[in-house]
This record gives C-alpha cells, sequence and structure tokens, in this order.
C-alpha cells in the first residue's frame, strides 16, 4: 500500500502540537495557567534583552560581576584538580557571562571542552560563529536538543569530568517541586566527582523584587502580553491583549515573585477549534520567579545528593553561584 505523507500534517511529536497541548491544558487548569517557557519566540527573546538592560533588572548585571569580577575563585571551585574536563552549559543562549569565563580558562592554558546544550540550533550556530572567531583554539562541541537528552550525549562522547553552568536563576522559573526534580534528574544524569554551578537569585528588601518585575515601561507586561500575540499567531488564536492586564506579586515569605494577566471582562477566547471562557477579573497564572534564602539552596542540593563545594556571591550579595559537587 501506497501511504502518502501530508508534510504539512501535524503530529503529537511535532513543538507545535506540543504548544498547542501545553497551552490548551493549562488553560483548562484553576486557574488558568501559561507556561513561561514559550515566552521566548522572536519578540519574546528581544523583550527579554531588554528587560536585561533595565535598571531594575538587577539579576544579569550581578550574575555579571561574578563572572567578571571573582573569575579565579569561580575557577578554582569548579575545577580543585587541573584534569581536563568538559564545560557544559545549559541553556547557553549568547554565553554572554560564561565568555569571561572562557576567557580565563583559555588564557591559562586549561585543557576542556566548551559544551553548550540549548534546543535552539540557530543559536547554537550563532554562537559557535562568535566563539570560533573570540577563542579559535578552544575545542567547543554545540548539543542541540533537551537538557537531559544531550547530558547522555556528553557522557557518551567523553569520560572527562563534567562541569555544568545553569545560570541566570533559570531555576527560578520552575516551581519549587519542578526545582526539586530538575536538580535530581540533574544528579542522576552526572557521575561522582562532577560538578555543577547554578545561578540562584537571593531573597532581598522585597521593594528591589518587585521593582525589577513590575517596571513602569511595561516591558514585563509586554513579555507576558508577548505571549497571548505567539497563540493567536502559531494556534490561530484571538486574544485582545488590550482586555488583559499585567499583575506581579511578590511574597517575601515563600520567595515566590509570580505574574499573572488579568481578564478585564467577561470574554471568549478562540484557539483553533477551543474556545475558552474568561469570568471578569480571572487571572491567567504566567511565571514564577522563585528567590532563594542559603537554606533553601542548600536543602536543594542535600536532598539531590549533591554536597556544596563552595558559592560566590556578587558585590552587592544580591546573587549567589553556588558549586556543587556529586557524591
Ligand atoms: C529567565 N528568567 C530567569 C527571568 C526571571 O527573572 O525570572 C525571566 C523574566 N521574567 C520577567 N522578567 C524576567
Amino acid at each position: 500500500m501506497n501511504v502518502q505523507l501530508d508534510p504539512h500534517a501535524k503530529t503529537e511529536n511535532h513543538p507545535i502540537d506540543h504548544f498547542r497541548l501545553d497551552v490548551l491544558e493549562g488553560l483548562k487548569n484553576s486557574p488558568k495557567r501559561l507556561s513561561s517557557k514559550y515566552f521566548y519566540d522572536k519578540i519574546g527573546d528581544h523583550l527579554f534583552q531588554q528587560i536585561m538592560a533595565m535598571p531594575e533588572y538587577y539579576l544579569t548585571r550581578c550574575e555579571l560581576d561574578i563572572f567578571k569580577n571573582k573569575t579565579q575563585e569561580l575557577t578554582d571551585l569548579i575545577i580543585p584538580e587541573n584534569e581536563p574536563f568538559d564545560l557544559i552549559e545549559l541553556g547557553a543562549g549568547d554565553a554572554m557571562k560564561s565568555t569571561f569565563l572562557l576567557k580565563h580558562l583559555v588564557e591559562r592554558g586549561l585543557e576542556f571542552t566548551y559544551m553548550p546544550i540549548d534546543i535552539s540550533g540557530n543559536i547554537l550556530s550563532i554562537l559557535n560563529e562568535k566563539l570560533s572567531t573570540q577563542f579559535p583554539d578552544m575545542p567547543v562541541t554545540c548539543l542541540e536538543g533537551d537538557y537531559f537528552d544531550m547530558l547522555q550525549k556528553a557522557a557518551s562522547l567523553s569520560d572527562r569530568r563534567k562541569v555544568i553552568l545553569f545560570l541566570g536563576s533559570n531555576i527560578g522559573n520552575m516551581n519549587p517541586e519542578e526545582a526539586q526534580s530538575f536538580c535530581l534528574s540533574l544528579n542522576q544524569n552526572l557521575s561522582s566527582g562532577d560538578r555543577v554551578l547554578i545561578g540562584f537569585d537571593l531573597k532581598k528588601n522585597p521593594h528591589v523584587i518587585l521593582n525589577a518585575y513590575n517596571d513602569k515601561e511595561g516591558i514585563t507586561a509586554a513579555f507576558n502580553l508577548n505571549l497571548l500575540t505567539r497563540i493567536n499567531n502559531e494556534l490561530g488564536g484571538n486574544f485582545d491583549r488590550e482586555q488583559f492586564q499585567h499583575y506581579q506579586t511578590y511574597d517575601p515569605v515563600s520567595g515566590a515573585c509570580r505574574s499573572f494577566l488579568v481578564s478585564l471582562k467577561k470574554q471568549e477566547v478562540i484557539i483553533g477549534r477551543d474556545r475558552i471562557s474568561f469570568e471578569e477579573n480571572e487571572l491567567i497564572d504566567m511565571e514564577i520567579s522563585q528567590k532563594f534564602s542559603a537554606e533553601h539552596i542548600a536543602e536543594l542540593g542535600e536532598k539531590s545528593g549533591f554536597i556544596t563545594a563552595g558559592e560566590i556571591k556578587d558585590s552587592k550579595e544580591w546573587f549567589v553561584d553556588t558549586i556543587w559537587q556529586v557524591k
């Protein structure tokens, strides 16, 4: 039998189908929910660049301070012995912060391969191009795909000690249970003696935190609302952005900084063949940006099978890069 495959047919494995399923599933919840991992289309990437440049958004500058000014301390903690190693970065993006570390490692003649992991092949090829100009002799192996699949692949490529970077307080965009299971999976995908460096945004004056996510220019609001536009464009939606309003909260006790969109009226939205009803003032839970205490970080590491090797804070002590070792 001759089976004709429709090249445009959407299968369950197609990214658009995952996106559609996640969106529709999330909007069936109470409260309704959309995943912030979908914020990053082309416009979302651009808005996030603008967020990182905002005076209120301190996170990037704090971690940059660590990578720029405490590079030797970082090096001592991630590679205490001078053995050859693989430096793996999860969600490398443009590797803006890690470039300072790479420069330092290259200048000291340390033997390592840099392995950026990202789900976007396009981002990796731009990064590869940039790195080959900046560090022509540094071995780079780009790994495109899911973090844990690619960690397995890295293990199959070499038996050198692994050092994993997970920067930017990206771990804060997971809820506490997700963060716990992420750290456990990280541990299970590594070998004894391997190290991980994770960037955590620390609890601090609650006004400082809330201001970083509630800017007056409305860039963070646009970042959230852009997901509605993305749903309109990619999933055949008809969200009217004007009828949703960004609302940000920070709970200094739990450390959860959360963003919501509020429906400004009773309304119905179409997404493809589905209809979603909103009451006036009904919420969509959009993103968590968890802030951490020292105790919370220590507990996360212990429960995931790591021992703490050390930590480095920025000069304001607002942000910490913690280094754990697999037992
Ligand atoms: C990518 N992530 C760590 C950012 C954060 O701080 O949670 C995303 C972000 N959301 C609003 N502003 C920035």
